[in-house]
Formats: C-alpha cells, sequence, structure tokens
C-alpha cells in the first residue's frame, strides 16, 4: 500500500521551495509567493514557502512560512511534509551549492514527493536539445559555442548579424551583438554593440580576429554561444519578440497559458522591460505588420510551435518540468525563431496570463498528486 498515515484526510499540500535570507527571511519574488497562496487557498490546496534548510524528506513536519494576511507578515511555523515541491530557488549559484543539490537530488529519487523544475537552463544546452528533434529543429537558429576566432569567422560568413550571449545569462546581461558591415573598398567591418547597464556601446573593427580579441576583454570569466541573428519583424522601427508561458494542466498536458509581446526600448539589442523595453499586444503589434488575418496565423503557429519546444526540452532535459517561459522572434519573411527557455519563470504582467498562470500550477500540482508517477 502506497499510502502514508500523514495523507489521510489531508488537503493537497505544495511548498514553494526557495533559500533563507538575512534580511528578508527568504529569497524570490514574495508577491507571486503571495499570489500562489491565495491561488491555491481558493482552489484547495495547502500552499507554503520551505527553505532549503529547512526542507527534510524524513520527518513528517518541518519548519516552513505562512503568510498572516491580517498582520501582513510572514510567520514561521510547523507545516506538513509537502506532495508537491515547486522549485523557486531564485539564483544559478544558489541551486548549485552541494547541500541544495542533495536535496533536489533527493526529492528527484524519492516516492513520497514530486518535485518539478529540478534545475535552470543553460542556453548552449537547449540548442544541443532542440537541435536534436527533427520537429523542433526548424525553430533553433544556427549556434555555435563560443570557443574561438574561428568560430566567429565560420558564423560570419553565413550570417550578417550574430548574437552572442552567455550560456547562463538572463535580463539580457552580457549580450552582444556583431554587424558585418561591406565598407567602401568592398571589404568587411564589424561593429560590435554591447549592452552595458542601461547604455549601449559600440566599437568597430577591421577583422575578425581583432573583433575576438574585443570580445576575449569583455566577455569575463562566462561561457558564450554564438548565434544567427534573426531580423525581427519591427513595430514603429523597433523590434519585437514574444514571450510565451508553457505550463502543464490539471491533465499534465503542456499548453500555452499565454503569449506576450515586448518591443525593444530606444537602441537596444533586446527587448527587454528594464532596459527600456514595453508591453505590448502581439495580435496588433504583428496586424500591424502582417494584416489582421495573418497575424491570427502566426500566434497559432507560435502556440503549436511552443509546445512542440517544451515537449522536446522535457524530454531532452530528463526531469519533470511543470512550466517555463520561452523567448520566440517572428521574423519579416513570418518565420518563428526560439531565443531561449526559461525554467523560473518571471510574473507576467498581463492580467488574464497571470491569473491562469497561477491557476495552472495548483492544476498541475493536483495532477501530480492524484495521478502522478511516482519515480
Ligand atoms: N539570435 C537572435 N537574433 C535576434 N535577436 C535576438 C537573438 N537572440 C536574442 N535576441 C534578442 O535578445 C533578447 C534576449 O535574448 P535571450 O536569449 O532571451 O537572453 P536573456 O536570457 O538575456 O533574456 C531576446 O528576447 C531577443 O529580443
Ligand atoms: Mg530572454
Amino acid at each position: 500500500m502506497g499510502f502514508f498515515l500523514h495523507e489521510i484526510g489531508r488537503k493537497p499540500s505544495l511548498a514553494i521551495l526557495t533559500v533563507k535570507d538575512n534580511k528578508r527571511v527568504f529569497r524570490g519574488n514574495l508577491d507571486n509567493f503571495l499570489d500562489l497562496i491565495r491561488t491555491g487557498d481558493r482552489l484547495g490546496v495547502d500552499v507554503y514557502v520551505v527553505t532549503i534548510s529547512d526542507f527534510s524528506l524524513t520527518t513528517p513536519r518541518m519548519n516552513g512560512y505562512r503568510y498572516d494576511f491580517t498582520k501582513k507578515r510572514w510567520r514561521r511555523e510547523l507545516v506538513p511534509s509537502p506532495q508537491v515541491i515547486y522549485n523557486r530557488i531564485p539564483y544559478r549559484k544558489m541551486e548549485m551549492r552541494p547541500e541544495v543539490q542533495q536535496t533536489i537530488q533527493a526529492c528527484n529519487r524519492s516516492g513520497a514527493v514530486h518535485l518539478f523544475n529540478p534545475s535552470f537552463f543553460n542556453k548552449w544546452s537547449l540548442f544541443e536539445w532542440l537541435n536534436n528533434s527533427r520537429e523542433s529543429k526548424p525553430f533553433i537558429p544556427d549556434t555555435m559555442q563560443l570557443k574561438s576566432a574561428n568560430d566567429l569567422k565560420q558564423l560570419l560568413r553565413k550570417h550578417p548579424v550574430l548574437y552572442l550571449k552567455p550560456v547562463k545569462g538572463k535580463a539580457g546581461k552580457g549580450i552582444m551583438r556583431i554587424d558585418r558591415i561591406t565598407n567602401k573598398n568592398n571589404a568587411h567591418d564589424y561593429r560590435l554593440s554591447r549592452q552595458h547597464n542601461k547604455q549601449m556601446t559600440y566599437t568597430m573593427h577591421n577583422s575578425v580576429d581583432d573583433l575576438w580579441k574585443e570580445w576575449n576583454k569583455r566577455h569575463g570569466s562566462e561561457d558564450y554561444i554564438a548565434q544567427q541573428g534573426i531580423a525581427l519583424t519591427r513595430f514603429n522601427h523597433r523590434p519585437f519578440d514574444l514571450r510565451a508561458l508553457i505550463q502543464k494542466t490539471s491533465k499534465g498536458l503542456w499548453s500555452v497559458s499565454g503569449i506576450g509581446a515586448r518591443v525593444a526600448g530606444k537602441s537596444s539589442i533586446t527587448t527587454h522591460v528594464p532596459r527600456g523595453g514595453s508591453i505590448d499586444d502581439p495580435s496588433k503589434l504583428l496586424a500591424h505588420a502582417f494584416g489582421a488575418k495573418e497575424a491570427k496565423h502566426i500566434l497559432s503557429r507560435a502556440r503549436k510551435a511552443a509546445v512542440t519546444l517544451a515537449k522536446q526540452i522535457e524530454r531532452a532535459s530528463g526531469n519533470q518540468l511543470g512550466e517555463m517561459s520561452m523567448d520566440l522572434g517572428v521574423d519579416t519573411d513570418k518565420n518563428i525563431w526560439f531565443f531561449e527557455a526559461n525554467s523560473k519563470p518571471m510574473k507576467f504582467d498581463e492580467p488574464q496570463i497571470r491569473k491562469k498562470s497561477l491557476e495552472r500550477i495548483i492544476g498541475y500540482s493536483q495532477y501530480l498528486i492524484n495521478h502522478g508517477r511516482r519515480r
């Protein structure tokens, strides 16, 4: 019999897993956690926060945090051993710590608990996973691990624009762009654009070797990929891309919870809101470029692509995943391109996507409790 005594007659339980913090009790987007607690309350799931240092697989209770909505503060108290764990450890470095890895691996092996989204993605692994499958490959830009000037030379022979991205990057940090420019002598010059805090820095180079030297000065200790630049569709001269949220439903199936759009800030090489980008409606932006009917068609293709890509990422990663966000580009020929996926999606500001995203996390947790395979 697979029943534990403490499971009988108890509300389904979901622990948000994070790490403790000296200043603010624990890390993470606390508003996000609160919204999930409220949604759980509404849908019949007991949601609380547990930090790695308090978590224990072997005891029926542990210390956790619940929110006192009248006193407006977090209260540390004993909570039951959770049936589902939602991993929201916010930084790669923390997730890599041995004690954190030990806990995550133990949960993965355990038959008593379901943990989903065990780790961050790496941009190079994503590329390898997706480039290996016939269904996902068409959406993947030409990409290499950036290891030598030769890698740049090879890509720059084929593509006039390249994006250089740290494999562990997020929010546009460390992203550079190379533009191959034909000069008066019919030879090539290269412009390197770097996003530097909120400023852009440009340097010109008359050879790839010179460009490589500059990149070496700038990349620090980060590993990079170099990727074919996609000519994104524009709105008022500004490129935009799509942000899709893909989640498992209460039936355990991948589904797109919503697609938003982000328009690049003036002269920015990315579309991130903290870098001057803005949120907009994808139907409007696409209709402006291609007409309303075609916009609808592109969005439906983007939804299909997102589900295909999510399935392949989950399969190739070998891990149980419950959600991811995805950055997708639409080029001027209406092709859809995959830029990256994130296993710790940031809060979506679009109210409908937001509401659905919370309900789906609860729904998927209920699915895991009722039907999930115990591994
Ligand atoms: N190959 C590319 N071609 C064109 N634009 C790109 C490319 N890769 C990234 N971008 C732009 O840069 C943004 C950030 O890239 P992304 O891979 O999502 O990195 P990050 O993890 O920093 O968000 C994308 O949303 C897109 O606007
Ligand atoms: Mg991104």
